[in-house]
């Protein structure tokens, strides 16, 4: 595949789980960096060999000068929505290619088919990217392998029990690693553009087999124990959003008596399977021993 002449790619969203491996992709491409964050302090954190750029997405124009002369802006979005269509356009303005991580909500499988404001929120920043004319990509992963190490370390630190609703649920958890694989390929190699792809793992499990897969690959007696929708309501109050609250509960329960959707995306793109969960699992074990301290 031909690669397009080395500019450097504005990553935003570069301190966090899957922006920090595109900026590890790119950089192994030997693809100049600008790396995105609030907090100039973050650099210190960021591989050597990169520029680090201050910027916030509440604030537009703070990115002008992050963006002039980019090759591309890989664009993640965690902020509030209000400014997403003025800083679409200041991106759009200053880079011939923006490649969006959204998520599947066009997927027609119950689990990505439950209304929430985060598929709404991603179908819009679509629109906005693809209103500009600019070149673009669309990067729709589903749910991340490293959830199990927000979701289920803090039980497994302390105990062999895990205690979670909708235990039969099917998802396909994709590595995050290879998320970002194929964001940093969109970002410098040519024909991509148009592209919509829709990342999953390669197999359908349900939430309580992977809990299973865990208590595996540790060598240690986990048991998964069902818990109701209304006690998980309960316990995540006051530290989850309820809007992700219920929609994790819908797609859940969607999800349940099928399997996950799975797709063929990043063996497309990368010409290598994706890595079955037992291997995220195995790389990050130590996030799941007794007595462990969590990693920031
Ligand atoms: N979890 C899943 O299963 C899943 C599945 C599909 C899609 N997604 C999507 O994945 C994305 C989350 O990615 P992630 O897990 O890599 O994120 P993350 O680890 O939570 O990191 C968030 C990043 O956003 C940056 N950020 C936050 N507010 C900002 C602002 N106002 N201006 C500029 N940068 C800002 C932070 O940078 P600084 O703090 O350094 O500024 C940080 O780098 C979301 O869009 C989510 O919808 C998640």
């Amino acid at each position: 595949m031909k690669r397009t002449p080395v500019q450097p790619v504005l990553v935003t969203g570069a301190t966090g789980r899957i922006g920090r491996a595109v900026v590890g992709h790119l950089l192994d491409a030997g693809v100049p960096v600008r790396a995105l964050t609030r907090r100039p302090e973050a650099a210190a954190t960021l591989p050597a060999g990169i520029e680090v750029v201050t910027g916030d997405l509440t604030v537009p124009a703070s990115l002008d000068e992050a963006a002039q002369g980019a090759g591309a802006v890989f664009l993640l979005w965690t902020a509030p929505p209000e400014t997403a269509a003025a800083v679409v356009e200041r991106l759009a303005a200053r880079t011939r290619r923006i490649v969006l991580l959204s998520s599947p909500h066009r997927t027609p499988h119950p689990f990505f088919q439950q209304p929430n404001p985060m598929a709404a929120f991603h179908a819009e920043l679509e629109r906005l990217v693809a209103d500009t004319g600019v070149e673009s990509t669309v990067v729709r992963p589903g749910m991340f392998a490293s959830n199990a190490a927000a979701w289920w370390a803090p039980s497994l630190r302390a105990g062999d029990v895990v205690r979670w609703p909708y235990g039969a649920a099917e998802t396909a958890p994709v590595d995050d690693r290879d998320v970002a694989a194929v964001a940093a390929r969109t970002l410098y190699e040519d024909g991509h553009a148009g592209g919509d792809y829709v990342l999953t793992g390669a197999e359908s499990l349900t939430q309580a087999a992977q809990v299973g897969v865990i208590g595996e690959v540790l060598g240690r007696p986990v048991r998964f124990e069902e818990m109701s929708p209304e006690e998980f309501r309960r316990e995540t109050e006051g530290q989850a959003p309820g809007p992700v609250v219920d929609m994790l509960l819908s797609a859940w329960n969607a999800a349940v008596g099928g399997p996950a959707y799975v797709s063929s995306a990043v063996s497309d793109v990368l010409g290598v399977p994706p890595r079955p969960f037992r291997q995220w699992v195995a790389d990050h074990a130590g996030t799941f021993a007794r007595g462990s301290v969590p990693t920031p």
